[in-house]
């Protein structure tokens, strides 16, 4: 099942990336249609495009994937030389599935060394007032100064690799504070977890939690909760400190223990259901990788290791049979039923390109044992 489903991906990813050349796929508005639109390199979101042409060479091997990949590195070394929309901390996200998976795949140097200069850029959001990174905007900035977000815990992986790669101890202290921070202020003491929490950016004085794209502000974003099981988990693997691994098992019970039926969540955990509830297949394929992940660091006579990897090819399950495009060989995308801000009316029901990413990664992990792009191999 794994292999049909990777091999339907790799022609995918091959055909988008021959069509579109050196365009990335975004997501579009509720009242634009289903489907991706093709644009330049502006968004958080284009190195999981990256990665996936990276996956999918990995798997197969056809050059031509390698050749958009380099391409596509170029685009990202202007982006970050000029500048462009970087003013927010997924620069984990942008650079770790395409300049560390370089380094990773091929220790292709001038990859790493953009992907160093990469944590560099990261490290300036680091706010030592308040002892986080900050999520979103520029120093100062009204609404976000004093903003931190779970989704940053995806981000900060780039900061300890850095750290390995240089022997510079400051990228691994910062991403140690911000997720002991995370720890204490996103997870909720009944494994929930905000979205979002807020700080006065002059003293780092902790003033309350929030949401951005969940329901309401006490609400359960499913993919916030996503992005916590697998970062916790990684920030585990980084640094040893079995804190992070229990934080991202209570994050991982909380997700398992509330899947519907088929096992592919829905937007939020609080969110009222009806018919027309929209699902975030993207959350269940983050969900997934983080599961596997967290699995594996678990002793092998912790109930918890068979459990969680069950629940992740159970939901792998689900999204071939039910979410995958399989069924049609002309899509764009992998997984359809993604939502990406609901109450902004942005991607409500749609392909989500980290959703792809994700599915991809979860299903290399699976059937060939490569587990992406957010760490060496060697380790
Ligand atoms: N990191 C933004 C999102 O998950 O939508």
């Amino acid at each position: 099942m794994w292999k049909s489903a990777i091999e339907d991906a790799v022609a995918k990813t091959t055909a988008n990336g021959t069509k579109h050349g050196a365009r990335f796929p975004h997501i579009r508005g509720k009242t634009e249609g289903h489907g991706y639109d093709w644009r330049d390199n502006t968004d958080w979101i284009e190195g999981f495009y990256a990665g996936m042409m990276w996956l999918s060479y990995e798997y197969g091997g056809d050059p031509l994937l390698r050749d958009i990949a380099l391409e596509q590195m170029k685009d990202f070394r202007r982006r970050l030389d000029e500048d462009i929309a970087l003013d927010h901390h997924d620069i984990g996200f942008l650079y770790s599935p395409s300049a560390m998976a370089a380094w990773i795949v091929e220790g292709n140097e001038d990859a790493k060394r953009l992907a160093l200069d990469a944590a560099d850029k990261l490290l300036r959001r680091w706010r030592p007032e308040g002892g986080y990174i900050q999520a979103w905007g520029k120093r100062g900035d009204e609404k976000n100064g004093g903003r931190i977000i779970i989704d940053c815990l995806m981000n900060i992986p780039l900061l300890y690799w850095a750290t390995e790669q240089t022997g510079n101890p400051a990228y691994r202290e910062i991403a140690i504070q911000h997720a002991d921070k995370s720890r204490r202020y996103l997870v909720r003491g009944d494994d929930s977890s905000y979205h979002t929490f807020y700080f006065n950016p002059s003293d780092g004085v902790p003033i309350g939690g929030g949401t951005h794209q969940g329901f309401h502000d006490g609400s359960t974003w499913t993919r916030g909760q996503a992005w916590g099981i697998y970062g916790f988990a990684l920030s585990f693997r980084y640094t040893g400190d079995s804190q992070y691994l229990e934080t991202s098992r209570r994050l991982a019970r909380y997700f398992a223990e509330r899947l519907p039926e088929d096992d592919v969540v829905y937007w939020d955990f609080d969110v009222p259901m009806d018919e027309d509830t929209y699902r975030d297949s993207s959350a269940s394929a983050i969900a997934a990788c983080g599961m596997l992940e967290l699995a594996g660091h678990l002793q092998e006579d912790d109930p918890d290791r068979t459990y969680f990897a069950n629940v992740a090819e159970r939901t792998m399950r689900s999204l071939v049979k039910n979410y995958s495009t399989m069924d049609d060989a002309n899509a764009e995308g992998l997984i359809r039923h993604g939502s990406y801000y609901v109450r902004g009316d942005l991607g409500p029901d749609d392909y989500m390109i980290w959703g792809d990413y994700y599915y991809l990664e979860a299903l290399m992990r699976l059937e060939e044992g490569v587990p992406g792009y957010w760490y060496e191999r060697n380790k």
